[in-house]
């Protein structure tokens, strides 16, 4: 089976490593790839935005499956293309991405669904939105619709800050098309879960509900970035609500797009909040989380590749059993960069040695030299999986792993799933 995978991040690296564990025969591609992906497969420079480029390479190598990760590529229409060509391929077509890439869209569609989440309108007009801003009172939430590199969602906690969201937005264009309509919405309060679902645009395949670490420093300090860290299992996600997900999320939401003509398939992304009144969507994405793939891979026990080529040539989920899942707990540690989640210094050589048992290190931004140096080339740099009985032994196998890994100005939380710890897990 020869397979494309799309990207070059820690969850391509995730994916890649899930589908040759699948098929231990497979013949894997990857368009660009990256160092780790390249133990398992050939990486071709192309990149995950060059459409033209990605299919081309798809026909010439007459391909039998092409995985996307990343949102951006989806944005642009690969599987549109990839669908007129023939080839299969596991992802939504570029309007069915629109739930992640336009919040108007799907809060839009939540909303004429009765898909629990914070109430929002969208404005273009300044004044009107800032109206709407002070008839909610802080705190406040006020969101660019687009995709705006993960920096487009202002959680304001004063009228002022709110305004001077709306302002950036739509006055400075601080986010160019993407922040030119903002959605102002209820404020919520509660823990987040990431809950993913393979998906052939009527059935759904639930996973095990991760959590995400935001922030860069321990304890959720400092500043956002694109994720410090995952666990699962989380606790607080029992079969239950994931089976109240599937109920209140997943299938409505599905219903919905067959309904306006968007079927989605591929993997549906639900950003949960409990919130003291149940469960409410945050956002969807149109694509697998990362870093939370790096850690619900690891654990996952039954084929990945077996419904992701079902889904891409097009068959039914209906009567497919469901994920299996291996017993304890995964912990994803984020290697970031000298300076992320600000400006990032490249090009810092990297050691990394002996991994351990149910040790997992996947690349993210890293490149090899001519000279096989392997060097820092990105914001988040690895993300190490450790798998273990419990949340608490992963935890600390993660981050002795992760310690144990150096290159200069190197950045890394000990302290992922503390939630859960807190919790007596
Ligand atoms: P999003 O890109 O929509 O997932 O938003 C990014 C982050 O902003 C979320 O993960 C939440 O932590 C926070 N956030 C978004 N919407 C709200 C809301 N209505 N109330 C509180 N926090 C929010
Ligand atoms: N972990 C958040 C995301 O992938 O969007």
């Amino acid at each position: 089976m020869k397979v494309l995978v799309v990207g070059g991040g820690g969850r391509e690296h995730a994916l890649a490593w899930k589908l040759c564990h699948d098929d231990p025969y497979l013949d894997l591609i990857a368009a660009p790839g990256n160092p780790g992906i390249a133990d398992l497969g050939r990486c071709e420079k192309i990149a995950a935005t060059d459409i033209d480029g990605l299919c081309a390479l798809a026909a010439r190598e007459e391909v039998e499956l092409v995985v996307v990760g990343p949102e951006a590529p989806l944005e642009l229409g690969l599987v549109d293309r990839l669908r007129e060509l023939g080839i299969p391929a596991f992802g939504p077509t570029k309007a069915a991405a629109e739930i992640e890439t336009s919040k108007r869209f799907a809060k839009e569609l939540m909303l004429s669904a009765g898909v629990p989440t914070a109430m929002a309108r969208t404005f273009t007009d300044v004044a009107a939105a800032k109206a709407e801003v002070r008839r909610l009172g802080a705190p406040v939430v006020v969101k660019a619709s687009g995709i705006a590199a993960g920096k487009g969602v202002i959680v304001a906690t004063t009228l002022d800050e709110a305004e001077a969201a709306v302002d950036s937005m739509l006055v400075d264009n601080a986010f160019g098309a993407a922040g030119a309509e903002v959605l102002v919405e209820e404020f919520m309060t509660g823990e987040e879960l990431s809950v993913f679902a393979v998906t052939d645009g009527t059935n759904v395949l639930p996973m095990i509900a991760a959590q995400d670490h935001k922030r860069i420093g321990e304890g959720d300090t400092g500043p956002n970035t694109g994720g410090m860290g995952a666990y699962c299992p989380v606790s607080i996600a029992p079969p239950a609500l994931i089976a109240e997900t599937v109920e209140r999320v997943f299938l409505p939401t599905l219903t919905a797009m067959r309904e306006i003509g968007r079927p989605f398939t591929g993997l549906l992304y639900a950003g949960l909040m409990l919130t003291p009144s149940g469960m409410k969507v945050v956002e969807f994405n149109c694509r697998f989380g990362d870093p939370e793939t790096e850690a619900i891979l690891p654990l996952l026990e039954s084929s990945l590749l077996e419904p992701m080529l079902a889904v891409a040539r097009g068959h039914s989920l209906a009567g497919h059993p469901p994920h299996r899942w291996r017993a304890g707990a995964s912990v994803t540690t984020v290697l970031a960069a000298h300076g992320y989640p600000g400006a990032v210094r490249n090009g810092d050589e990297i050691a990394i040695s002996a991994r351990g048992d149910d040790v997992v290190v996947f690349h993210a931004g890293t490149k090899r030299d001519a000279d096989g140096a392997l060097r820092t080339a990105g914001g988040r740099v690895l993300a190490v999986t450790a798998v273990a009985p419990t949340i608490a032994a992963a935890r600390e196998k993660s981050a002795a792993a992760a310690a144990n890994i150096t290159f200069e100005g190197k950045q890394f939380r000990r302290d992922i799933g503390w939630r859960e710890l807190e919790r007596g897990a």
